[in-house]
């Protein structure tokens, strides 16, 4: 970050003297004002709660510029990389900071390829929660302990350590979430099979049985392995500040990853596809498509408390550039499993044409969101819907950890520690105390 010409001045009506405050650029995107000496100078904090107008750190890995619905990784605009190239380059990229050469890329898959299959004792582990554990429990679970079986990659502080759980939570979470299911279903888990890409291999462990060949259909290879890309970083969201504190302590990085697993659950950020989808069958058991109508007016109603699941965004006010490459994909793989005319999937239809005419999400600039399509084609390939949120975790622990290392290697790191406006009760004694 480098100095602007200008600076920042905060003056007080009550005589306080005003104070001058650094102001930096970035190379895109707005300036930030520097305030962390306001603290020492002042004796006041600053408040801003949800972190609307707060940069929490430096970041030289994912831009997004949400009023020009642009998302970049590493400078690559989310358009090119869906259409060009997999999702272990991209993983190369977001890691590394370029793409890889052919050779590099080669190389970076082998390796993730090498780390596939974990630790056998960790279906033991996973047998201890119940069949019908929600995934993204067990998941939390599962990721957390994986610092237990690989205790040889644990120091973060080592960048040797770093680079190599870095690989094994690349290699491992599409494992453990294929693991997570099919303990749910009851059916044998299936080992990975490296000689098939990274999606095919996950489609294979979720959908193969030992009984029988399994043949990657590669048009769901290719929707996934875009799911995959376009989840795999979004910038300072609720999941990787999660995992930037919870790493700031020094912790390890499974640990920091698992932390970031269980705040990616909530619906208002993951768990919104998961969310999206319970939406569409209650408005199909509410009757369908003729009551898409009664059920936006609940939605209209700020009493009724009901949100349109899938439409808007913290960033993107215009549109999510992801949703628009999700939708193509939707189109693909509906045509390719012939599931056009299903009911659930002309409700989706239906919903996302009242949603994108009506005033109340035009004015507020609600579009659908990355989460609305990615559901749907979850759902269509046959991934249940309470393990969407599982596929999102794993395609986004790349960009958590590409983050985690950048905030390790960054010489301005400090451990996290918001402050607060105090407002509980002031000093007071307990009865009978002095
Ligand atoms: N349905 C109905 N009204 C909405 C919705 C919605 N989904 N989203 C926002 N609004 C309204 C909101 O009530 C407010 O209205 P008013 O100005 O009259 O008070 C206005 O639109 C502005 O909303 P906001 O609350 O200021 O927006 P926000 O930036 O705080 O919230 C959001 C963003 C994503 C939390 C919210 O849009 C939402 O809850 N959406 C549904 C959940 C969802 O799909 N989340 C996935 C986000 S994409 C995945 C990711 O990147 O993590």
């Amino acid at each position: 970050m480098k100095l602007a010409d200008n600076k920042a001045t905060l003056s007080f009506s009550n005589g306080t003297p005003s104070i001058e405050m650094p102001v930096y650029s970035g190379n895109i995107g707005p300036d930030v004002i520097d305030i962390r000496k306001l603290y020492a100078q002042s004796g006041m904090f600053t408040y801003d709660p949800g972190f609307l107008s707060t940069a929490s750190c430096q970041s030289g890995i994912t831009f997004i510029d949400g009023d020009k619905g642009e998302l970049l990784y590493r400078g690559y605009p989310i358009e090119q990389l869906a259409n060009h190239g997999d999702y272990l380059d991209t993983c190369y990229l977001l890691l590394k900071g370029d793409l890889p050469s052919e050779k590099e890329s080669a190389d970076f898959h082998k390796l993730v390829n090498n780390h596939t299959m974990v630790n056998e004792q960790m279906q033991f582990f996973l047998r201890g929660f119940r069949r019908d554990a929600h995934p993204m429990a067990v998941l939390t679970g599962l990721v957390g302990a994986l610092s237990a079986f690989y205790h040889d990659s644990t120091d973060i502080t080592n960048p040797e350590h770093r680079e190599i759980s870095a690989i094994r939570l690349i290699a491992k979470l599409p494992t453990l979430v294929a693991m997570s299911y099919k303990y749910g279903v009851g059916q044998p888990f299936m080992y990975p099979q490296n000689s098939l890409s990274y999606s095919g291999n996950f489609l294979r462990m979720m959908f193969g049985v030992p009984c029988e060949d399994y043949v990657v259909n590669p048009v769901l290879e290719r929707a996934l392995d875009r799911i995959f890309i376009l989840h795999a970083d979004h910038e300072q969201n609720a999941s990787t500040s999660t995992v930037r504190l919870c790493g700031s302590s020094g912790t390890n990085p499974f640990a920091a990853i698992a932390a970031g697993v269980a705040c990616l659950w909530g619906p208002a950020h993951g768990g919104a596809n998961e969310a999206c989808l319970k939406m569409l069958d209650d408005i199909q058991k509410m009757g369908g498509i003729s009551k898409v109508g009664e059920f936006m007016e609940q939605v209209k109603d700020k009493n009724s408390g009901v949100k349109l699941m899938g439409f808007g965004h913290r960033v993107y006010k215009n549109y999510d550039p992801r949703a628009k490459l999700m939708q193509e994909t939707c189109n693909e793989v509906l045509a390719e499993l012939g599931l056009e005319n299903d009911p659930l999937f002309k409700l989706a239809k239906q919903v996302e044409k009242i949603a994108l005419e009506d005033d109340y999400f035009v004015s507020r600039k609600l579009y659908p969101n990355v989460d609305f399509y990615s559901g749907i084609v979850q759902r269509a390939i046959g991934i249940p819907v309470n393990l969407f949120t599982g596929v999102f975790a794993l395609a986004r622990t790349v960009g958590w950890i590409a983050q985690l290392n950048e905030m390790i290697g960054d010489p301005e790191y400090k451990i996290g520690r918001p402050r607060q406006l105090f407002t509980g009760s002031p000093s007071r004694n307990v009865p009978g105390a002095k």
